[in-house]
């Protein structure tokens, strides 16, 4: 783990600090006239923002581990370079190595108009090629203002195309999930993976969540919108980049089979998750980088 002194040089005095998180693991701080964010080296992984004055918009699970070696279990995890079980290799961690991999710190600025950026970037090693055999350079974007803009960059430095998989896999803190309806995803087709990842198409109404819920809608750029009247409020994520749209609710049954999750909190969160996945898997040849995007913003 990277000690946090040596990451010093790199603050904002008074705005973006490093200290030591949950499990001792290093992680950034931002406290802005504009927002609160925490983001961890671990995964570089978003697990609180908060636009000054309003609810936290993340959901993390109080049963989350936090250990170099585990996923985080809410916030934001990032998934390269495959999504879910790795087809063909079932000895694979689910979603890729990026979420446990631990990530370093490029840069950290402030804009003119107060939006602190922060860059993070990972790059292929021996303990990444063990995994997957090609070369890459991932460069994730995180900037904090009133919105949160996640920017998931993958540059293809082998010398051969490569196929993969990303998800900039949002967990949204609701009120109660059954109470939410999300918009955007209206007459899309979708793999119901709670359905012996059955092909459907979604009905022309907002999605409601009502049952264990684990679609992998493909083929859609459209922004998604989360209703939430009992806060009240609506979490819209705009997406760029992303040609696919995971909805995800592990309900009762999954939650008490997942260790780093309460067997209660499954209606306190929703996932929407920006991604390209399963038909929307992207080919990027040698040299090309490929931008996946989310703008998170409530009201
Ligand atoms: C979602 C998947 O993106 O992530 C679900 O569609 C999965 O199938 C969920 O259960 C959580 O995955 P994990 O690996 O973090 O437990």
């Amino acid at each position: 783990m990277k000690s946090v002194s040596s990451l010093r040089r790199l603050e904002i005095p008074g705005i973006a600090t490093f200290e030591p998180g949950e499990g001792d693991l290093a992680r950034l701080t931002v406290r802005s006239p504009l927002a609160e964010a925490h983001i961890y080296l671990h995964g570089a992984h978003v697990t609180h923002f908060q636009p000054q004055g309003k609810a936290p918009v993340l959901f993390m699970s109080q049963r989350s581990l936090f250990a170099a070696d585990k996923p985080i279990r809410g916030g934001v995890p990032l998934i390269f370079p495959w999504f879910g079980a790795r087809s063909g290799h079932p000895e694979s961690p689910a979603h890729g190595f990026a979420r446990t991999s631990e990530w370093q710190v490029e840069s950290l600025s402030e804009d003119g108009d107060g939006v602190v950026v922060a860059a993070f970037h990972l790059a292929s090693d021996e303990r990444t090629r063990a995994l997957w055999s090609y070369d890459f350079e991932l460069r994730y974007r995180v900037a904090i203002g009133r919105t949160l803009t996640l920017t998931l960059e993958v540059k293809n430095t082998s010398p051969e195309p490569f196929t993969f998989e990303d998800a900039l896999h949002t967990y949204f803190t609701v009120s109660d999930a059954r109470q939410t309806s999300t918009t955007g995803l209206e007459n899309a087709e979708y793999v119901d993976k709670t359905d012996a990842q059955q092909r459907k198409t979604q009905g022309p109404d907002p999605i409601r969540i009502t049952a264990e819920t684990d679609r992998v809608f493909e083929n859609t750029r459209k922004t998604c919108i989360v209703d939430d009247p009992g806060l009240p409020r609506k979490i819209t994520v705009e997406k760029s980049g992303s040609q696919t749209t995971v909805v995800w609710n592990p309900w009762i049954a999954k939650s008490a089979a997942m260790a780093d999750f309460g067997d209660d909190e499954w209606p306190q969160m929703l996932c929407i998750e920006t991604a390209n996945a399963g038909a929307n898997t992207l080919t990027l040849p040698p040299g090309k980088t490929h931008s996946t995007r989310a703008v998170i913003s409530v009201s």
